[in-house]
């Protein structure tokens, strides 16, 4: 309750904006792939890896029940994939207001290119990858926000401003 929840595709900001975000607003900042991480005592990766991709979106859902009784007026950013579960976008809002940080392709593959952490984005053609997911992803992500942002060239306090007008 009260909190603001940051969601988007991978690489569009939601780690930076929401660290910036929570030193302006003076609120603290979660982020779940974090949470997870420290719960588990192993990266993304290694959870992807032994235990599957299906095993991971339970452990962000737990997670996200766990957050709605314990938090409050907190910035949280969310895993990239957390809302294509349609039951997390009910989770989501009880949480708080949903504000979704959108980023064409170009520019998520711009930041990601060499990024190692993101199991989903290994191996061949990641721009492909990007792509492919993006399409699939993004009416999700516009159902679940209650505030789109659009990122795209944009620096951060021009974010941040639109954000704190916005929610
Ligand atoms: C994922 C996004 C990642 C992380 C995992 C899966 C996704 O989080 O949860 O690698 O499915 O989009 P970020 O959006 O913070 O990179």
């Amino acid at each position: 309750m009260g909190n603001i929840i940051l969601i988007g595709f991978m690489g569009c900001g939601k780690s930076t904006v929401g660290i910036k975000l929570s030193y302006r607003m003076r609120r603290s900042m979660l982020d779940t792939d974090k949470l997870i991480e420290k719960e588990e005592g192993r990266t993304i990766s290694e959870i992807f890896a032994t235990d599957g991709e299906v095993y991971f979106r339970d452990l962000e859902t737990k997670c996200l029940k766990n957050l709605i009784q314990t938090e409050k007026n907190r910035i949280i950013s969310v895993g990239g994939g957390l809302p294509i579960r349609k039951e997390n976008h009910i989770l989501l809002k009880q949480l708080g207001t949903v504000v979704y940080l959108r980023a064409s392709a170009e520019t998520i593959y711009e930041r990601v290119k060499n990024d190692t952490t993101r199991p989903l984005l290994q191996g061949e053609n990641p721009k492909e990858k990007i792509e492919n997911l993006m399409e699939q992803r993004l009416v999700i992500y516009e159902q679940a926000a209650d505030v789109i942002i659009d990122v795209d060239g944009k620096d951060f306090d021009t974010i941040l401003d639109e954000i704190i007008a916005k929610v």
